[in-house]
């Protein structure tokens, strides 16, 4: 950040000094210098899009969504052009009306297409303009789409498609003012091949053979709209959630998740109502590129969170978080990630923490401690910032623990310092507050001071504000959590590695898989032979537990413990999940044996994965 941006975002921090306002907004608000958001063409302080509706038709031969989009606009006063994002559309007609019923075509142009921006759409209005219509169609390469040919599925009868459109993927399939600034409601209309059914991040309202109908009536950023259609059945698990799944799939899924109900009152308890109605769970197939994402009412999952032990449903706890901090309460550009993922991860583990228990949830604190530690060791400096500048990057740059453990960490140093009565009373208030909004880090931090440290100043001069949000690296007064369980296991980890104790001998009956986690992250490099006698006594090779297996076949590419290569190459064949495949491809990357066959695993297991996984495993691998 220039000094000139960090004192003006203290001086809003300060709340003392409310910048003197230009342009066309109000005198009184306060001018939040960091609301203008970087990855958008989008204008949407001059013409800004209310809602959209959609009327799409999925065609699996040619990869194509294929319809028509009408965007609702504040009405046009003056000469400002509408400007859309897009990224690889191909714009077939555009028409304008003043009433909705009768259309004109509309003048437009399409502006050259950025690497990571794609290109603006600029639509001229006539004055009373308020609805414009776009006919269009997106390309098979849509970077927010993943089309699934039927052997990717667990039926391998039916194609599969879902969208993911964070952080900016919405723009491949809908033109859209594609900032989480611009909220709006939507509508669509899916049509789909018969036996195929369609579901969406919003209400349903009616369903045929042939299409089914949508809406979202909350305002939403353009990020949470999503789509998936599939061989798909339903469950429910409790009287607002349910599992929506592949049929052989479905009932291990529903048991696995049954708990949800439970996680939704353990929020509502602490943070307020939910208020998006229900709450239901997606299972995609294994190539979902992340581990969950949180689409309002219906959070999307990989498969591979179902361990058969409820010990991975942290996930879905976090999921359910975002419907507060996130879906409600929303970063305003992708400056300002840490507001959605570190509110989200500290009201993930109290979700935790009332429903499995505290020791349950201190160990999970304490795995994503040193998961922090790790990442803070192999980032740049400027990276390790929560207001992250990401200007002329790609914003997936910043997604890494930064935003998760660190954010997390500073509202769990507030929970310390103030108590968690008076915290909990302020997370309630600060989601009110601000409920279907999208604010900067400087609206947070005005807040903040207004509602608690100011009111609290002995208490408020413990915490640096100007160091954790705007300075690198992780400060002193950060709370690191210390788990007695996980102390156990890892004296262990070490006993072991040293040669004193046969891995026979270890008490790991009583394990579970956080602790099984921490027996193998808190290990010394070991060698080929120490894995053999660990695989022989606790079968890793074959393990069920998608994290525990990750973990293993990691350390075996580092050790060349050659009888794990089979099943590393048939994970990173089937499953397709960034967190897991990453850190894999990584590893072998290191050794020019491990180079040659990273690159033979991944000429074939590129097509299988997700555009947005593609682009990132390339940047390791290379292009095969
Ligand atoms: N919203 C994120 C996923 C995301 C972030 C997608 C940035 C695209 C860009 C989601 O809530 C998330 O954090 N998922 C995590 C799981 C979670 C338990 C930490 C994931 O996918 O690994
Ligand atoms: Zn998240």
């Amino acid at each position: 950040m220039s000094d000139i941006n960090r004192r003006q975002a203290l001086s809003v921090v300060g709340g003392a000094v409310l910048l003197a306002s230009c342009g066309s907004a109000p005198k009184e608000a306060p001018v939040d210098p960091d609301a203008h958001d970087v990855h958008s063409y989008g204008q949407p302080d001059k013409v800004r899009v209310q809602s959209v509706a959609l009327d799409l038709e999925v065609l699996f031969e040619t990869r194509k969504l294929k319809g028509n989009a009408i965007l609702v606009i504040d009405a046009a006063k003056g000469d400002d052009p509408l400007i859309l994002d897009t990224r690889d559309l191909d714009i077939d007609s555009i028409e304008i009306s003043a009433e909705g019923d009768d259309y004109g075509p509309a003048k437009y142009t399409l502006g050259t297409r950025d690497p990571i921006l794609g290109a603006p759409l600029t639509i001229t209005l006539e004055p009373g303009t308020k609805f414009v219509r776009v006919y269009y169609s997106s390309r098979p390469t849509a970077s927010g789409l993943q089309w699934l040919m039927p052997e990717q599925t667990a039926g391998k009868k039916q194609p599969f498609l879902f969208s993911q459109n964070q952080s900016i993927h919405a723009r491949s399939w809908i033109p859209i003012q594609d900032s989480p600034g611009a909220r709006i409601t939507y509508k669509a209309r899916i049509r789909v091949p018969k036996g195929l059914r369609s579901v969406m991040s919003a209400e349903h309202q009616f369903a045929n053979e042939e299409y089914a109908d949508f809406e979202m009536k909350n305002p939403i950023p353009p990020y949470l709209i999503a789509l998936a259609v599939g061989d798909l059945k339903f469950q429910a698990v409790g009287p607002r959630t349910g599992v929506y799944a592949e049929p052989s799939v479905l009932p291990k899924a529903a048991k696995e998740f049954e708990d949800m109900e439970k996680m939704i009152a353990a929020v509502e308890g602490l943070y307020g109502p939910y208020r998006w109605g229900r709450y239901d769970l997606l299972i995609l197939p294994p190539s979902f590129p992340f581990g969950g994402m949180e689409n309002p009412m219906l959070t999307f999952a990989t498969p591979t969170v179902i361990a058969g032990d409820k010990s991975l449903v942290g996930l879905v706890s976090h999921e359910l978080a975002h419907s507060w901090s996130g879906n409600l309460v929303t970063n305003a550009t992708w400056r300002d990630f840490w507001l959605n993922e570190g509110f989200t991860t500290y009201i993930e583990n109290r979700i935790q923490e009332v429903v499995y228990g505290p020791e349950q949830a201190v160990m999970e604190q304490a795995l994503g401690w040193r998961s922090l530690q790790d990442e803070i060791k192999g980032l740049p400096a400027s990276d390790t910032i929560l207001h992250i500048d990401l200007k002329g990057r790609d914003p997936e740059e910043g997604t890494t623990d930064i935003p998760y453990g660190k954010g997390s960490l500073f509202v769990r140093l507030l929970e310390q310092t103030f108590g968690r009565p008076t915290i909990d009373d302020y997370l309630k208030r600060y989601f009110d507050h601000f409920a279907f909004q999208s604010i900067t880090t400087a609206t947070m931090l005005a807040y903040l001071k207004k509602e608690l440290l100011d009111k609290n100043p002995q208490l408020a001069a413990k915490i640096d504000l100007q160091k954790w949000v705007y300075e690198p690296g992780l400060p002193e007064s950060a709370p690191h959590a210390v788990s007695a369980r996980l102390e156990d296991v890892a004296k262990d980890a070490k006993t072991f590695a040293a040669g004193s104790l046969p891995a026979r001998e270890i008490q790991t009956a009583k394990w579970s898989t956080q602790e099984w986690l921490e027996f193998l992250e808190g290990m010394p490099p070991l060698d080929a032979k120490k894995l053999a006698e660990l695989d022989q006594a606790f079968h890793f090779t074959k393990t069920g537990n998608s994290e525990v297996l990750d973990q293993w076949l990691e350390m075996a590419i580092k050790a060349e413990y050659a009888p794990a290569y089979p099943r590393l190459e048939s994970f990173l064949k089937e499953v397709g999940r960034q967190k897991f495949i990453r850190p894999l491809y990584t590893a072998l990357m290191k050794t020019p044996a491990g180079q040659v066959r990273a690159k033979a695993i991944y000429k074939v297991a590129r097509p299988g994965y997700h555009p947005i996984a593609q682009t990132s495993v390339d940047k390791i691998v290379g292009k095969p």
